[in-house]
């Protein structure tokens, strides 16, 4: 079995643990109300617990993981190809050099959609969506609809945690459900097309956009990236309420050199293929109808122009039939810098001469659509005259663009109701909201908590200090679609919310400003660093540092509200620090030498360098960007109405200097140790571990994670085993942990990484509670590509290792025969 073909996983109820088939499988049932089901059918089944435990009710289904994992693209249909082919074989080529053109709000025209443009993007005012939408249907000649595309990462106007959040739940439905809801208020707002998900895998925490994906590994971006598609589209998203879902960027993107937004990857196939590709097809395979080809240049071959990527294995190996459209420009700069035709725009890798030559080369790639840039439509025609473009090839990316178009039935639904888009109890719908806030509490990580100091008291007073405490816009984070407009709900900062759910008094000091600068400030005014935005001086309500230790001295407890605006992460905010921009240390540690002791609640976007946070914080929480109901979730989790069940999707390292930083590292013939020089470590730092591991994250309970056993000691190659864990809350509270599953190959023809996840289930636990959690390993998990693009197993030893870490001990060996 290949990777992506489904495995099937069991999780064995135990003692106390609900089985699957008691519950309700209504798919129409939403993850709260599921989770809520499953709270509660754990109480009710504690009376059935003796029966459960004998195996007779043993309920067997897929794993979370898995579930979310299942392929469920559809077939092709038969009479839309009959209408693909019909419409094509009346189309001029003028025609259709339009259809392969994607324009953005600021550029489309009325002559554009009487041409018969393909696609618009950004537009989101349903009256000129509609107008436009009419003139291309009942002004252009053969009244093709637009496909209208939003970039609707984390939500439209309901606003859910960023992506990096997302994945921090190890949960797919806090994916899936952020996808339904987005997907359903774009929808609502005539949109039809998301860019979304973003899986670009990433080992750089300098890389502003590592906020918007899933992390550093293939298989929880895969898991998520697959939930995420299945959400937005549903079985068929020509529904009203579904959208197609564009993954984004392909390819390996996320591998930028020195973590700089747009910069060459270089990466050997197995790489390609081992960590790069997986959620790409994990995507496709739950019916995404559209990709995005990336900026980078892969080997020094760009994303949009890449034969390799585009048609050999996305076309070809994988049989997408859906459509690609280019990234922003990136077709223009495919040119030579500085330009030579067209001269205005940006440039260029430098493997396209000119604009004909870059459209040629995007489209004989495989690139079927160009964003912003306009070349395969200017000269089309000169290029098929001179053969450097085919219309065989033509033919086939107009015919990708009309069949998703039929796909998701804009002939037969074209219009918006603007009256609906209009409205704003169209958006942010209490049960939204309410989903959003689940999402937002499941997405944080409890990275240290020094004697308990949370959860805190509600009934007490607490100073909530710093820059974070009352600001809107980085609840959102970046992309935060249309959640700060007229139509969104409020968002809620900090301080809100935490008024809102405590008896005690709360107190909020600013201590120091907040700038939100899209463009930074060293760009207009050189001696300023891009860092001076936040915690740069007094606060933005004068308050000062001092301030910030008298009400800490004032209050029963204490909230640290730091991190980085929302503007530092996302495209083009690559960081070359990852400590706490501005004076935000220092500002803790005065708040700190009251001896309070200090919960700091981080707000951003990326992996930071805590290290200085680590040693004065009694209790540090990641609450990433947490959406609309920010607030909220933060209060939830600081006064333990939720328990945090959050782990890592991305290791923090210890200084910035150690990037790329990541668990699934391959060996070195010399190992770190720090004790010794003559080996694989940095001379200035005494450990070789990373401050937080990936898969890490503590909770208000205890857990074991123990009795890992295999269902067998050795495998053919096409055979499968069993790996089963059992998990036990042995603390006091009602909490989730996540049992984690990782493999290693100790021998191997090629270098194999020391850990690879390959299994996680999230469970909820109450006190002295256990459940066994079981894992099916197949050829997908013990296999993994070469540098020839092939997928091997071969015979030998495998290692197993389980528990609540990438750095977990219990380990099992099995061996896979020929
Ligand atoms: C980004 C894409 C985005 C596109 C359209 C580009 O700059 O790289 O992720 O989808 O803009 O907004």
């Amino acid at each position: 079995m290949l990777p992506g073909e489904r495995k099937v996983r069991y999780v064995t109820p135990a003692l106390g643990q609900v089985p699957s088939g008691l519950g309700s499988s209504d798919p129409r049932e939403t993850p709260m109300a599921r989770t809520e089901r499953r709270t509660l059918a754990v109480v009710a089944s504690v009376g059935l617990t003796l029966a459960l435990a004998t195996g007779a009710l043993a309920a067997r289904g897929l794993s979370d993981d898995e579930e979310a994992l299942a392929p469920t693209r559809g077939r092709p249909s038969a009479g839309i190809e009959r209408k693909v082919d019909a419409l094509l074989a009346r189309m001029t080529t003028k025609e259709k050099l339009q259809q392969v053109q994607l324009l953005s709000d600021g550029q489309i025209t009325d002559a554009d959609a009487k041409a018969g443009v393909g696609s618009v993007f950004s537009l989101v005012d349903a009256e000129k969506i509609n107008h436009f939408q009419r003139v291309a249907v009942e002004q252009s000649r053969l009244g093709i609809p637009i496909l209208f595309a939003y970039d609707t990462v984390h939500g439209y106007r309901t606003v859910f945690p960023v992506p990096l959040g997302a994945a921090s739940s190890f949960d797919p439905e806090v994916a899936s459900a952020d996808a339904e809801v987005g997907a359903r208020e774009s929808a609502i707002q005539g949109i039809k097309q998301v860019y979304s998900p973003m899986v670009d895998v990433s080992h750089e925490p300098r890389w502003g956009r590592i906020v918007e994906g899933a992390g550093e590994d293939p298989y929880l971006g895969s898991v998520m990236g697959a939930a995420r598609v299945k959400g937005a589209q549903g079985t068929d998203y020509s529904r009203p309420d579904k959208v197609v879902s564009s993954v984004k960027h392909y390819v390996a993107y996320g591998e930028a050199e020195g973590g700089r937004d747009y910069n060459t990857t270089d990466l050997s196939e197995s790489r390609l293929r081992n960590l790069y590709l997986p959620p790409f097809k994990a995507a496709i395979d739950a019916g995404a109808d559209t990709v995005m080809c990336s900026f980078n240049s892969i080997n020094g071959v760009p994303g949009c122009a890449n034969k390799y990527t585009e048609t050999d294995i996305l076309k070809k190996e994988w049989g997408f039939d859906g459509f690609i459209e280019s990234d922003y420009t990136a077709v223009a700069e495919l040119r030579a810098c500085p330009p030579v035709t067209p001269d205005e725009g940006p440039c260029g890798h430098g493997v396209a001469a000119d604009g004909p030559q870059a459209g040629a080369a995007a489209l004989m790639a495989g690139t079927d659509s160009e964003m912003v840039s306009t070349n395969i439509r200017d000269y089309g025609e000169q290029l098929l005259a001179s053969r450097q473009i085919t219309m065989k090839r033509l033919d086939d990316a107009v015919r990708r663009i009309l069949r998703v178009k039929f796909r998701a039935g804009l002939f037969d639904h074209p219009y918006v109701d603007v009256a609906k888009a209009s409205d704003p109890a169209s958006y942010g719908k209490p049960a939204d909201l309410a989903k959003s806030r689940w999402a937002a509490g499941r997405s944080m990580v409890l990275l240290k908590n020094d004697g308990g100091a949370l959860p805190l008291d509600p009934a007490r007073s607490t100073a909530l200090i710093g820059p974070f405490g009352d600001t809107v816009d980085d609840v959102l984070g970046p992309w935060p679609g249309r959640g700060a407009d007229e139509l969104a709900p409020a968002h809620v900062p900090l301080v809100e919310g935490l008024t809102a759910a405590s008896t005690g008094q709360v107190t909020y000091t600013q201590a120091c400003n907040l700038a939100h600068n899209f463009d930074p400030p060293n760009v207009a005014n050189p001696p300023l660093t891009p860092e001076d935005e936040v915690c740069a001086g007094p606060g933005d309500d004068g308050t000062t540092i001092d301030d910030a230790v008298a009400a800490a001295e004032a209050a029963d407890q204490v909230v640290l509200a730091l991190g980085e605006n929302a503007y530092m992460s996302g495209e083009a905010n690559a960081r070359s620090e990852l400590t706490l921009p501005g004076q935000q240390q220092k500002l803790l540690d005065a708040v700190a030498a009251t001896g309070k002791p200090v919960v700091v609640v981080l707000l951003n976007g990326r992996p930071l360098d805590l290290s200085a946070v680590q040693g004065k914080a009694a209790a540090i929480f990641e609450a990433w960007f947490p959406g609309t109901e920010g607030g909220h979730a933060v209060a939830d989790v600081l006064f333990g109405t939720v328990n945090p069940g959050g782990k890592l999707p991305v290791t923090f390292p210890r200084r910035v200097g150690t990037a790329p930083t990541y668990y699934n590292h391959e060996p070195t013939g010399r190992p770190c140790d720090a004790a010794s020089k003559y080996n694989s470590r940095y001379r200035d730092l005494a450990t070789c571990d990373p401050l937080y591991p990936f898969g890490f994250g503590l909770s208000y309970t205890t857990f074991e994670v123990g009795d890992l056993r295999l269902s067998r000691s050795s495998v053919r190659r096409d055979g499968r085993l069993t790996a089963s864990m059992r998990v036990t809350n042995t603390g006091s509270v009602a909490g989730d942990e996540v049992a984690q599953l990782y493999l290693h190959d100790p021998v191997a023809s090629l270098s194999q990484p020391v850990r690879r996840l390959r299994g996680f289930q999230r469970v909820s636990l109450d006190p002295g509670q256990s459940t066994t959690v079981t894992f099916t390993l197949d050829a997908s998990d013990f296999g993994f590509y070469d540098n020839r693009g092939k997928y091997v197993v071969e015979p030998g030893l495998i290692e197993v290792y389980g528990g609540d870490s990438s750095t977990a001990t219990m380990k099992a060996t099995f061996t896979v025969t020929r």
